[in-house]
């Protein structure tokens, strides 16, 4: 486990594990699913993205393979060297000030459901911040279910089975959930903190960032393209 852990986050399993308890060797074998189309359905052609929480690249390579060029930050080293051809970028999103602005800032994976409503507020800050004027931002949420159709599974296309085992409430709002991600020859877990977010909830947060929904991009609203108010 790494030194440097988020209060609440843990992960176990082979290879580097990044502070939120996510495994790099395990986000390095997951294929990309339906992410790039969602995307770039909703952005205009060759635009510069921003994308906060990148990984290992798994969603930046098939959109870098589409035209876009994307920006790429994430708090870990290790996940980042194994990002090709994008600009990178090492940093917690919540500090993030880069004095620039992008067409489209991406903050996918669920990471505005932090445990932490200071992280929360300050990565939708930042995606604020580092939004063009007339561009967008892209968020991920949870779905609606996800805290109570449990344990429930599914089987990636690269052969994982992701479990999510459990989700228990540990105060505040917030939720410890547990998951584990299996292959036939290694299995990870993390343990994460969620706290769950009506659409109201989270409608209420980008406005406190000075964001609004412009429209939801799928039909279970998990996908958001939001922009600046006026
Ligand atoms: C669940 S992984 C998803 C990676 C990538 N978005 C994907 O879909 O393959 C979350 C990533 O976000 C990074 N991360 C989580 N919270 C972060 C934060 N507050 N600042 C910077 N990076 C963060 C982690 O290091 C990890 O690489």
């Amino acid at each position: 486990m790494g030194l440097n852990m988020r209060e609440g986050y843990q992960g176990t399993g082979p290879g580097a594990i990044t502070p939120d308890g996510c495994s790099v060797e395990h986000y390095a074998r997951l294929a990309v699913g339906a992410e790039p189309d969602i995307i770039a359905a909703a952005v205009p052609a060759g635009a510069h993205i921003l994308e906060l929480g990148c990984g290992v690249g798994r969603v930046t390579h098939p959109l870098l393979a589409r035209g876009f060029r994307v920006t790429a930050v994430d708090e870990s080293p290790e996940m980042l060297e194994r990002v090709r051809g994008a600009r990178t970028i090492c940093s917690p999103i919540e500090k993030l000030d880069l004095g620039e602005t992008f067409d489209v800032v991406m903050l996918a994976s669920f990471l505005v459901h932090a445990g932490d409503i200071e992280v929360r507020r300050g990565l939708l800050r930042t995606c604020a911040r580092h939004v063009a004027e007339g561009g967008c931002v892209l968020i991920q949420r949870e779905g609606e279910d996800y805290h109570t159709d449990l344990p429930r599974e599914r089987v990636d296309a690269s052969g994982c089975t992701v479990r999510i085992v459990s989700s228990e409430p540990v105060g505040d709002g917030v939720n410890s959930v547990h998951a584990e991600y299996v292959f036939p020859d290694v299995t990870w877990t993390q343990t994460f903190r969620s706290r769950p977010l009506t659409k109201e909830q989270f409608e209420e947060a980008l406005g406190e960032a000075g964001l609004r929904v412009d429209r939801y991009l799928t039909e279970d609203r998990i996908w958001v393209r939001a922009i600046r108010e006026e």
